[in-house]
């Protein structure tokens, strides 16, 4: 088997007398699409952010591409190539959607050095990142809203926005909270199609969280179900489906 591409060992997080995230650990091979459901308060959008670096967890470490990136800040992860999405989307209101999807290729190592090097190829890396911005928001269904300011988006067409967003920092690992939530289901096939040609076409890969079963079902090659903090269940979507501290956790989680 292949080197994980992201291995997370038993990572903890308390906030006060609660334990959010109690010893979670897993590992992403490379090139899978991978749903993280569990109820609501089961400590998921918690785990996204020890593991993207945006809160400190109490306990545990995370590996990436083979490298220790515990110490490094979300920022400093993103530049090695895993980039998160928030539940709640963190678009610039105040630039148009255009700007927002394009500025988000600005700060790559690879862009500052061919800007400094050479000013031509600079230009030309600037053009191709604006087809890339218009392919995306093609994409998307946000063409028409381009020039319109973020801030006067709907929900869903936000969400949409941060998913174009992160993908011009080219990741190699993308983990989406709750990417579809809001999202029209027409949109949402598209979403995940194109999450399928990214792992085909380019081996990336996926940990998303996601409430829609079906969605689970249809988009992942394996599911990882927390509840309470903790991770009770691991495999492919029909033996979790069928798992019953899973069905359990569920019931029991007033969901
Ligand atoms: N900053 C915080 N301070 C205190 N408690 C927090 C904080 N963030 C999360 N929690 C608590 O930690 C638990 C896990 O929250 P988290 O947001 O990770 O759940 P989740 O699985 O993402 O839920 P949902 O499906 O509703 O998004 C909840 O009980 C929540 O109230
Ligand atoms: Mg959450």
């Amino acid at each position: 088997m292949s080197e994980p591409l992201l291995q997370v060992d038993g990572i903890t997080k308390r906030f006060g007398g609660l334990t959010a995230v109690d010893d979670v650990g897993f590992s992403l091979e490379p090139g899978t699409i991978t749903a993280l459901i569990g109820p609501n308060g089961a400590g998921k959008s918690t785990l996204f952010h020890c593991v993207s670096g945006f809160i400190r967890p109490d306990g545990g470490t995370v590996r990436f591409n083979g490298r220790g990136v515990s110490r490094r800040s979300a920022h400093g992860r993103a530049q090695l190539g895993m980039v998160r999405t928030f539940q709640i989307p963190t678009a610039f209101n105040r630039l148009t959607v255009f700007e927002n999807v394009e500025l988000a290729a600005r700060d790559q190592p690879a862009d500052r050095l061919v800007g400094a090097l050479v000013p031509g190829l600079g230009r030309l890396r600037r053009s191709a990142i604006r087809t890339r911005t218009n392919d995306l928001l093609e994409t998307f269904g946000l063409a028409d809203k381009a020039d319109d300011l973020a801030g006067e988006l709907s929900g869903g067409q936000r969400k949409l926005l941060e998913f174009a967003r992160v993908l011009m920092t080219e990741p190699q690992l993308l983990l989406l909270d709750e990417p579809l939530a809001g999202v029209n289901p027409a949109l949402g096939e598209r979403l995940f199609a194109h999450v399928n040609r990214l792992r085909s076409d380019h081996g990336m890969t996926f940990l998303f969280v996601e409430h829609d079963i079906r969605t689970v079902m249809d988009h992942s090659d394996r599911v990882l179900v927390m509840a309470q903090g903790a991770l009770i269940a691991d495999g492919d979507p029909e033996t979790v489906r069928r798992d019953p501290a899973v069905v359990e956790a569920y019931l029991g989680g007033g969901e």
